[in-house]
């Protein structure tokens, strides 16, 4: 049988290499449309929890995962080898900086290398980690051809970005467009095909380097508006204007402007990253990217404009930063979600430390944090906590924290989220970012 109707006939064998926040729920979508699914990561643990069916990410219902596992549709293990067994390969693994701020695409590397090691003909290969135009053509398809396999003839190479946004209850894989960019035609219908089983709407694009730039673009166009909005921010302090009430009036137009709103920076493994994959490679064509070296320049201040506003709150008040107890609310990288990568809060607690703050932390989806080397625990939300700390700082509103009875009970809120917009009454003791 084909490849093409291994895949129509959902018979063919999907192998999702990195079983993170991206490789995980599209796994369990792959298995819920009916393919057979093996996992494959490094992690021991990992590999362990997906065949017990205990979910380790917010998206992935422990429901639908044990379902799909107690039905042999998916499997997960740490053997490479294995991979010999599937059709259709997804790779989903971490595309992070040096400590250089330069591409670190050594997984997909050595992922490409374990793929060709165990490849044969009629096998459809996906790149699905956010990198620099490029990648797909010059770093995985040479590994991948030394196999003696031909592209486009019997081996069919494309990348097709993952958009996944956790935490969104509405748009999910399988009801967001997804591009797809093949090295040849023949390459992008059989991927176009096999995303066809699963995902509601394709759009496929000229190459994989559309492909790649587009993302990649989607992420620089956040991380510019974030920081546009950000220096907005300070501006609007200095000028005493609430900045909330410009961005909603400006959101009142129902053309040519889209609401970002500022926050103590930017965090998660998309944002504060994947622009400087794009930065490192327009050097290779002369091209410094200053929009982009400018949004980080502004984004990653913002932890630092958070301690000198709180300072500055602080002093007015008689108080000063070095002894002050300070609560710190929410340390994930953004609302609703578990995912503590990059978060800016990490930074501005360890700034605050710096200036010998004491810190509490509250956090329903981090229980530990890891701080300069050392884990700290969170501790529950209470009024009494609250009105002893001389600061509450909201760093992350998650919806489940309880607002009113933060702004009863603390002596001053620093809310740089805009988390207690829907507190009712007398809100005094609250200063926005
Ligand atoms: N998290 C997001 O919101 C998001 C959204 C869109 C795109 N992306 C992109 O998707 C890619 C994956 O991101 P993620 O958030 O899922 O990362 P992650 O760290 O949550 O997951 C990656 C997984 O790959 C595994 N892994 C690492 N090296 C490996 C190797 N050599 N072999 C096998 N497994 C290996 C890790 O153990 C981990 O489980 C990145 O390129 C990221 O930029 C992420």
């Amino acid at each position: 049988m084909s490849l093409l109707d291994k895949i129509k006939n959902r018979l063919a064998v999907v192998g999702v290499v990195g079983l993170g926040y991206v490789g995980l729920p599209l796994a369990v979508l792959q298995a819920k449309t009916g393919y057979r699914v093996l996992g494959f990561d490094q992690v021991v643990e990992k590999v362990e929890r997906v065949n017990t069916g205990s979910s380790y990410v917010l998206d992935v219902e422990e429901t639908a995962l044990r379902e799909v596992v107690r039905a042999g549709r998916l499997s997960a293990t740490t053997d490479f080898g294995k991979l010999r067994g599937c059709d259709v390969i997804l790779i989903c693994v971490p595309t992070p900086l040096t400590r250089n701020k330069e591409p670190d695409i050594s997984a997909i590397v050595s992922v490409s290398q374990q793929v060709a090691a165990h490849a044969h003909p009629d096998l459809l290969v996906v790149l699905e980690s956010t990198t620099y135009p490029g990648t797909t053509d010059d770093v995985m398809l040479p590994i991948l051809t030394a196999t003696g396999l031909k592209v486009g003839d019997n081996l069919f190479v494309a990348f097709s970005p993952e958009r996944v946004d956790p935490g969104n209850r509405s748009f999910k894989t399988h009801n967001t467009f997804k591009l797809v960019g093949g090295v040849t035609p023949a390459c992008l219908k059989i991927a176009q095909t096999f995303y066809e089983q699963s995902v509601v709407k394709i759009f496929p694009v000229s190459s994989p380097r559309v492909a790649e730039m587009t993302k990649v673009f989607e992420n620089v166009f956040r991380s510019v508006n974030i920081a546009l909005v950000n220096e907005l921010a300070i501006l609007c302090d200095r000028m005493n204007l609430n900045v909330y009430e410009v961005i909603d009036a400006a959101a009142t137009k129902n053309f040519g402007f889209m609401p970002f709103y500022p926050g103590p920076g930017v965090g998660g493994h998309c944002i504060p990253l994947d622009p400087y994959y794009l930065a490192w490679k327009s050097k290779e064509y002369d091209l410094h990217t200053r929009f982009i070296e400018l949004a980080g320049e502004i984004n990653e201040g913002m932890p630092y404009y958070v301690v000198a506003k709180l300072q500055r709150l602080l002093n007015r008040r008689g108080r000063c930063l070095n002894g002050a107890s300070i609560l710190v609310l929410g340390v994930t990288y953004k609302a609703d979600v578990a995912d503590p990568r990059e978060t800016p809060a990490v930074k501005v607690m360890e700034l605050l430390k710096r200036e010998g703050a004491h810190l509490t932390y509250v956090d329903p989806f981090a229980p530990t944090l890891e701080l300069e080397g050392r884990s700290f625990e969170a501790v529950p939300l209470t009024g009494a906590l609250v009105a002893r700390s001389d600061c509450a700082l909201i760093l992350t509103a998650h919806s489940a924290f309880d607002y009113d009875l933060i702004v009863r009970h603390a002596p001053l809120v620093f809310d740089t989220r805009h988390g207690t917009r829907n507190v009712k009454g007398l809100r005094e003791n609250v200063v926005y970012l």
